[in-house]
């Protein structure tokens, strides 16, 4: 059985805030496209890869994005039972994070995994032996948020590069930002 290793994907503001009201606080087309790229990229053309969230991320995509195309959503909550009718066909609903770990862990087809959300779903991530790294984009600029990304242990993770993955500071708008990888040493 293959053993998935656990990427997380985020983007966060200067106070490391990630939302606010159950949406982004901030419209970045770019660094959105970056997040399908980076996401959907696979070396074999036959495997798909996974998207982990939790219950109230998966409420957040907005209707005609949901499920997220090419990927296999899978959604964390405490009520499997409720939520499952609610999704569509195909979505994984799960109980917890290493339920879904094992979910993915039985399946032959899928070749990476991507835990896009929220803070609790991304603190679990972080913590559990399996993890590998963090994508992070650092927006540099303040916004209002009551969801926040968890503290990175930085004697865990370092700074890392990636083919791929510029370095370069990104500009949208009045927005600067840039795509950090953090890689468990
Ligand atoms: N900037 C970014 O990169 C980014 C990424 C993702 C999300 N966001 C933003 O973050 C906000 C949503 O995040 P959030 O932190 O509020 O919520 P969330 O993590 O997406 O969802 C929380 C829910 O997930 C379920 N859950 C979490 N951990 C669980 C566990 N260990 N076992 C079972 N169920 C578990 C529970 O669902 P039940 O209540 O159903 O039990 C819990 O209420 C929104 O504003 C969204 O726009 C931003």
């Amino acid at each position: 059985m293959a053993k998935c290793k656990l990427n997380l994907i985020a983007a966060a503001c200067d106070n490391m805030g990630i939302g606010i009201n159950g949406t982004l606080p901030w419209r970045l087309k770019k660094e959105m496209a970056y997040f399908t790229t980076m996401t959907k990229a696979v070396k074999d053309p036959s495997k798909v890869n996974a998207v982990l969230m939790g219950r109230v991320t998966w409420d957040c995509i907005p209707l005609k994005y949901r499920p997220l195309c090419g990927r296999v959503n899978i959604v964390i909550t405490h009520h499997v039972e409720n939520v499952k009718p609610k999704v569509p066909e195909g979505v994984i609903v799960v109980g917890g994070l290493q339920e879904a770990i094992d979910y993915i862990n039985s399946r032959q087809d899928i070749e990476n995994t991507w835990v896009i959300g929220g803070s609790a779903v991304y603190k679990a991530a972080m913590e559990h032996a399996d993890c590998d790294k963090i994508y992070l984009t650092e927006i540099q600029k303040k916004f209002d948020c009551d969801t926040f990304f968890p503290k990175i242990d930085k004697d865990k993770f370092r700074l890392s590069e990636e083919d791929g993955v510029s370095m370069e500071m990104q500009t949208e708008g009045d927005i600067n930002y840039f795509y950090r990888i953090y890689k468990k040493v």
